[in-house]
């Protein structure tokens, strides 16, 4: 059994677990980061793609951000469209910032060529099984090459997802679960086509949401709503084009052109936050700790705040042996949670159309969209949520 010694053990090498590791490199603190699939995996897997102001602000003043600022595309608005009619809601105009779409994959792969080119090493195909004694001397085990393999650190980093080892590995009671199910789930898919539009369209249509978006020039990435238990089977990609033309129809003759589609998935839809992030020097973080529905755009900007937090509290206690911010982690971490999980619950609730739906909350559905896109307030609103608000506490970056 090899054992390891480092000062903060990550399990997990998504967004959360790569973003800590390199922001506590550039500081000095060492890690190490376990991920059972395979660096491939990582770096092919398909999840989301609108990094918010403030995220992109932390991978490029953290030096990650050049490909980022090659290939992202940076958007100053977005269209919510109901009614056969788009509305245009002007982010510069309205909160003087933007979006950048850049394909989450792409984000982990910068992340973890970075981690390998300064010459510190990530654990693929390293399953982590067990955590121990997280509140005084915190252990991981793990199994790599059907070895066993222990891990000894001053502090665990749970950065293994929704379904990680981490949360539960907290003792049944501790842990306060607060969630969302929603009626249905989204029929993802990545075609090579141009996108049809600039920017993004969210759009309400009483078949159903739809939202146009892309990951670059040529490649389209394109969303329906469906039953949660849709059958992707039942989805040939001619019917996927035609249903997304008819909810994405417009009065002025909106032109979709379809292409080869080259993925296609279906995205289950829930809010979820487990309460505390933190137990003794073990913390939850990203979707280890909470999942919003993707209607808000709001994933991996959460998982990246949650670093920056926990990257503050351990460079105060390392350099200044103060366990003061660490012990705000939640609090300072949730604060921004809710109000993410509260904006794409309500993006959500807007943009969905809910089985046996009523025609009060169709018409609730259209004045609330009405109001969103001819107030400017309520237009500012969901600007300044859906760019990224800003950070409650100073930054590294
Ligand atoms: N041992 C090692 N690695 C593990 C284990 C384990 N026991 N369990 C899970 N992992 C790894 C997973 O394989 C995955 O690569 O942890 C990683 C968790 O990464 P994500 O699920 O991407 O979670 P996070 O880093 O918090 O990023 C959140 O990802 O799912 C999107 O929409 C979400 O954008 C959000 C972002
Ligand atoms: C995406 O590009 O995959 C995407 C964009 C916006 C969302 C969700 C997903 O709200």
């Amino acid at each position: 059994m090899a054992n390891l010694r480092t000062q903060v053990g990550i399990i997990g090498a998504g967004p959360a677990g790569l973003a800590l590791a390199h922001l506590l490199h550039l500081q000095g603190i060492e890690s190490v980061v376990l991920e059972r699939h395979t660096r491939e995996y990582v770096e092919t897997r398909v999840r989301a793609g609108v990094l918010e102001q403030g995220t992109v602000d932390i991978l490029c003043g953290s030096g990650v951000g050049e490909r980022l600022k090659r290939e992202g595309l940076q958007h100053e608005g977005v269209e919510l469209r109901f009614d056969g009619k788009g509305h245009r809601i002007d982010f510069q105009e309205l909160v003087g910032k933007s979006i950048t779409v850049y394909a989450q994959q792409e984000v982990v792969k910068d992340l973890i060529a970075a981690r390998l080119g300064y010459g510190v090493p990530i654990y693929f195909e390293a399953e982590a099984i067990r955590i121990e004694d997280y509140q005084d001397n915190p252990k991981i085990y793990y199994l790599r090459d059907s070895q066993n393999h222990e891990i000894a650190c001053d502090f665990i980093a749970g950065c293994d997802g929704f379904h990680g080892i981490c949360r539960p590995a907290v003792p049944e009671g501790q842990l306060q679960i607060h969630e969302r199910h929603y009626p249905f789930a989204w029929l993802g898919i990545l075609a090579h086509v141009p996108p049809a539009s600039h920017e993004l369209i969210y759009t309400y249509h009483e078949r159903g949401f739809s939202l146009l978006s892309m990951r670059s020039p040529e490649v389209s990435r394109l969303y329906l709503q469906c039953v949660p238990d849709e059958d992707i089977e039942k989805w040939p990609d001619d019917r996927i084009w035609e249903e997304l033309r008819t909810r994405m129809a417009t009065r002025e003759g909106f032109v979709l052109k379809d292409g080869p589609i080259f993925q296609k998935g279906i995205t289950p839809m829930r809010s979820f936050v487990a309460t505390p992030m933190q137990f003794g020097k073990l913390f939850l973080l990203g979707d280890a700790a909470h999942i919003v529905p993707p209607t808000g755009a709001k994933g991996l900007n959460l998982a990246v705040a949650d670093v920056r937090v926990l990257t503050r509290g351990l460079v105060e206690f390392y350099k200044h042996r103060n366990r003061e911010l660490l012990s705000q982690f939640t609090e300072r971490c949730l604060r921004r949670v809710w109000k993410c999980q509260r904006f794409s619950w309500w993006m959500t609730s807007m943009l969905h159309r809910f089985p046996q739906e009523d025609s009060f909350s169709h018409n609730i559905h259209h004045a609330e969209l009405d109001y969103v896109t001819s107030s400017r307030a309520a237009s500012t609103s969901l600007a300044e949520n859906y760019v990224g608000l800003p950070f409650d506490t100073p930054g590294l970056f």
